[in-house]
């Protein structure tokens, strides 16, 4: 799949929008502000980045860069970032994360973004702390949803339960495909608040709890069709993933579905890649699994199992286990 954020292809680029972004310049050219004289070689990164061209009365966006920053700034500032500190870690830390793997989480950059300790409250301090990794997030996966909604087959008036499903992008773009579906997202409080902000759409409910509880799925028992993991179990321990899953499949009376949709493991032609957008995956390359790991839980509870695949920024399944 070619890249959605052309900007951010070399590190340059992408450290680049880092610093103009937070120093103001893009908001400031984006608003048609006349800037005063930058740095010149900030101007040579973003010009070279495809991000700035030079014009008579000083720097312009290029008409390319201007459409994406309309559409969506927040995803093009928190990809930029993400890259940066992904980048950092892969240059001081691959040590540690070949051959020490706690020691690597514990010193990156990209895993102290990731405080979903901060995300079990919601007051403005929780919030903060968990505003910029969901941005992350919600850029990441506003990419991939047209590419993984075909993936998933969903029955008219099926109801889902998205556990781990952040701010409802993807349960957002489900419920606008296939008629009737409704959706209640399963996430830690911080993280419903933010969606509840941002996401206000009819047959859209976020509830929030601990899905690593064993209770936790309780309150669903019988009233749900779809079990949807998406990019969460990753996260997780093979014995935490195991067991999330196995409480899904508990909660579904016969003809229920649940389906993980994952990056597949990472390989050869992952480490291949020559863009930079690319460091972002390689410092969760430990954590991605084969499909056949989720496939393998769901066929020793009795399941029938499917799946169906789509390369983007690397290989993505869908694999959906059917209660019997
Ligand atoms: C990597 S993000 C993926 C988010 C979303 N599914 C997507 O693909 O864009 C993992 C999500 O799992 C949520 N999460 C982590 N631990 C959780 C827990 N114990 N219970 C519920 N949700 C959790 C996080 O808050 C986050 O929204």
């Amino acid at each position: 799949m070619t890249t959605d954020f052309p900007w951010l292809e070399t590190l340059q680029g992408a450290a680049a929008v880092d610093v103009a972004a937070r120093c103001g310049l893009l908001s400031d050219l984006a608003d048609g502000q006349k800037c005063p004289a930058r740095p010149a070689l900030l101007e040579h990164l973003l010009i070279g980045a495809g991000v700035t061209v030079r014009e008579a009365h000083g720097l312009a966006f290029t008409a390319e860069f201007a459409a994406a920053w309309r559409a969506d700034s927040a995803a093009i500032m928190a990809r930029a970032s993400f890259i940066r500190r992904a980048a950092a870690d892969v240059a001081m830390g691959l040590d540690e994360m070949v051959f020490d793997l706690p020691a690597f989480m514990e010193r990156s950059a990209t895993f102290r973004l990731f405080r979903y300790d901060m995300a079990e409250g919601t007051t403005s301090e929780h919030l903060n702390a968990t505003r910029p990794w969901v941005d992350y997030v919600e850029a990441l996966s506003r990419s991939e949803s047209p590419h993984l909604v075909p993936l998933i087959n969903l029955r008219e008036g099926d109801r889902i339960l998205e556990i781990g499903g952040n701010t409802g992008l993807m349960s957002e773009a489900l419920i606008s495909t296939y008629k009737g579906v409704t959706s209640r997202v399963l996430d830690l409080p911080a993280v419903c608040a933010l969606g509840r902000e941002r996401r206000v759409v009819p047959g859209l409910e976020f509830c929030a709890g601990d899905a690593r509880k064993p209770d936790a799925l309780a309150p669903f028992d019988g009233l749900i069709d779809v079990v949807l993991f998406k990019s969460v179990l990753h996260d997780w321990p093979a014995d935490d993933a195991e067991n999330m899953l196995a409480r899904a499949m508990g909660i579904l009376s016969p003809g229920g579905r649940v389906i993980v949709c994952e990056r597949g493991a990472y390989g050869p032609e992952d480490a291949g890649a020559k863009d930079a957008n690319t460091l972002a995956n390689m410092v969760f390359s430990r954590f991605y699994r084969d499909p056949l790991f989720y496939e393998d839980i769901m066929k020793r509870n009795g399941f029938a199992v499917t799946r169906k695949s789509v390369q983007l920024d690397m290989m993505f399944h869908a694999t959906t286990g059917t209660c019997p």
